[in-house]
């Protein structure tokens, strides 16, 4: 029985830490589970666990919001403090995505000398303002397995000068979280919780700070959304970030009775509800994966993607750093939706069982 550290933090990592601890169950290893408590709420964090069947964490370090470096100052300190108390160090430490949880755990590891995995490694938006980018960098930096999600990556660590042996080409777990799903998904009844015919409505979430943190970004939004939903039927899922920054600039009263308004959704929810969707306008990363997958149409709000793929092989556009031309994609995706479903190499609900695999190889032999 070896010992390895699985971190999850905020809300996109559910889905990728809950492929990994079942394939893991069947090796050697024994996964111990840190929750990091980046993101602590009911709908963002509980939900997650109950819907994929993720055990309780084994630990939670419950650090909760804060500045960037404040939150990822507080995770550094209690993971490297969690992994002092352990009477003896795991093989390995495994980290999934970009969040500040990630960055800090690799390296509270890193600096251990205890391995760290990184899967979902070297996808780059090629833009420093945004604080998942500096993550990314910094943990494939340290990180001694990288495994890779959709060929980009791989380019972009040969860039960086990783090398060779550290970089492994395995697929989205994602997907494999997706499919898993899928039976669940699609006994959700849309019309049931919404009252939505299929095909007629447009699903909309938005966080990234460079949308919602800045006035006259998200008024310009806004006002996009509602321009949209004379065209069709949204529903929106409201972050608590935004929800935050809707009521304190009262545009949240603009919206009343034009858009339907929601709490953050379960992963299932989440999942039905794009599934028979016009299409979906996000600036998430993990949902511009799904749709392309789904074959659903992705309009994301924002200048760049760290996933490509999504563009050249999915169904994702990227609506790019003026919003003036968010009204021009928005009617030719309605006119002309981009549904081209591609296999992209890997996406194929394995991702995981090929990771666990390497790790027995690497950490064990
Ligand atoms: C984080 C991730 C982002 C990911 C997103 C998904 C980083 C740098 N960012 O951004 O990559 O796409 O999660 O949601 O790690 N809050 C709650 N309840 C919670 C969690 C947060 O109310 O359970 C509120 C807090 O007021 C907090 C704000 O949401 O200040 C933002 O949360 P935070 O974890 O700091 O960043 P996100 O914007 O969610």
């Amino acid at each position: 029985m070896f010992e390895v550290t699985l971190v999850a933090g905020a809300r996109p990592n559910f889905m990728k830490i809950a492929p990994m601890l079942r394939a893991l169950r069947n090796t050697p290893f024994v996964p111990l589970l840190v929750h990091t408590g980046q993101h602590y709420d009911a709908g963002m964090s509980d939900i997650f666990f109950r819907q994929l069947g993720i055990p309780n964490p084994d630990v939670s370090l419950g650090v909760g919001s804060g500045r960037h470096g404040q939150q990822t100052a507080r995770v550094l300190e209690s993971f490297e403090e969690y992994l002092l108390s352990r009477p003896q160090f795991p093989k390995g430490v495994i980290v999934v995505g970009d969040v500040n949880s990630t960055v800090a755990c690799s390296l509270a590891a890193c600096k251990l000398g205890i391995p760290v995995a990184h899967i979902e490694a070297g996808l780059r938006s090629f833009d420093r303002t945004m604080p998942e980018e500096i993550n990314r960098i910094i943990t494939d930096a340290i990180s001694d397995l990288l495994f890779v999600s959709e060929p980009s990556g791989e380019d972009n660590l040969r860039r960086e000068g990783i090398s060779e042996d550290k970089i492994i080409y395995v697929g989205n777990v994602m997907i494999d979280t997706l499919l898993a799903q899928l039976p669940a998904v699609e006994r959700v009844d849309i019309r049931d919780r919404f009252g939505l015919e299929p095909s007629s409505y447009a699903v909309v979430t938005l966080h990234r700070p460079s949308n919602v943190d800045d006035a006259e970004r998200l008024t310009a939004l806004i006002d996009f959304l509602l321009y949209a939903s004379e065209r069709v039927r949204i529903v929106f899922a409201v972050h608590p970030r935004t929800r935050e920054r809707l009521s304190s600039s009262g545009l949240i009263n603009k919206l009343d009775n034009r858009i339907t308004l929601s709490e953050p959704l379960g992963y299932i929810e989440n999942l039905a509800l794009m599934r028979q969707a016009k299409l979906v306008l996000t600036d998430s990363g993990g949902m511009q994966e799904e749709t392309t997958f789904l074959g659903i149409p992705c309009l994301t709000m924002r200048a760049n993607t760290e996933r490509p793929v999504t563009v050249s092989h999915g169904t994702n556009t990227i609506v790019g750093e003026h919003i003036t031309r968010v009204y021009e994609i928005f009617n030719q995706v309605l006119t002309e939706p981009k549904r081209r479903h591609t296999n992209i190499p890997g996406w194929d609900g394995e991702a995981s069982q090929r990771i666990a695999a390497t790790l027995c190889k690497r950490w064990l032999d």
